[in-house]
């Protein structure tokens, strides 16, 4: 069964040691990765792929629509051991345009439990209603609610209590806003980086999570 993929991971872990013989020797040592990726579960968004990363490099969520809700057990027991144990300097909350999360959040049809997973999409969409209206409908629409959506999962992250924890002793970390491409596959800076609690938005926007 699957001896394809098999035989892939042999081959993929040969390389790996033939390029750099002590490559799986280091990493039984310890993870130290300076990375936190919160993407969408999507098989076209390969976290570590995308920013050309290697095992150990990055800590990695993944979930539909690169949700992170404040009451998520998974999402914050993933946050607190990247911030509290791995200590990264990083973390980088990705969504991606054409996410079918974020089209099926808004387009009126029952789907069941992934449903409720998408409500704080719904909620970004109704906070918006007056831009996201004015955009055409279709494309343009949806990836402003992709952008924007980025930007609420920042603001919850930053507004997160391991996060808050670490600002107040001092520890180094930046929450960062991209959107990637499928078209092309380039990653976009929204510029929404929160590196501490006195990084609140130009617009003034508190940073606590909007739900
Ligand atoms: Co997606």
């Amino acid at each position: 069964m699957l001896d394809d993929l098999k035989q892939r991971n042999r081959d993929w872990a040969d390389g790996k040691v033939a390029a750099d013989p002590g490559f799986f020797k280091r990493l039984v040592g310890q993870q130290a990765p300076e990375y936190f990726w919160i993407g969408c579960s999507d098989s076209r968004v390969p976290a570590n792929e995308i920013v050309g990363l290697d095992p150990g490099e990055m800590f990695v969520h993944r979930n539909v629509a690169n949700l992170a809700p404040p009451q998520d057990a998974n999402y914050l027991s993933v946050l607190q051991f990247a911030v509290d144990v791995l200590k990264v300097k990083h973390i980088l909350v990705v969504g991606h345009y054409g996410c079918g999360g974020i089209a099926a959040a808004i387009d009126g049809k029952r789907r069941g439990l992934v449903d409720h997973w998408l409500h704080p999409i719904r909620e970004v969409h109704r906070q918006n209603r007056a831009e996201l209206e004015a955009l055409p409908e279709g494309r343009p629409r949806l990836d402003r609610l992709c952008e924007l959506n980025v930007e609420y999962q920042v603001r919850n992250v930053a507004a997160d209590v391991f996060v808050q924890d670490a600002w107040a002793r001092g520890q180094p970390l930046a929450v960062h806003g991209w959107v990637y491409s499928l078209q092309n596959g380039h990653v976009t800076d929204l510029d929404v980086t929160v590196a501490g609690p006195e990084d609140a938005r130009e617009d003034g926007v508190p940073l606590k999570p909007r739900r």
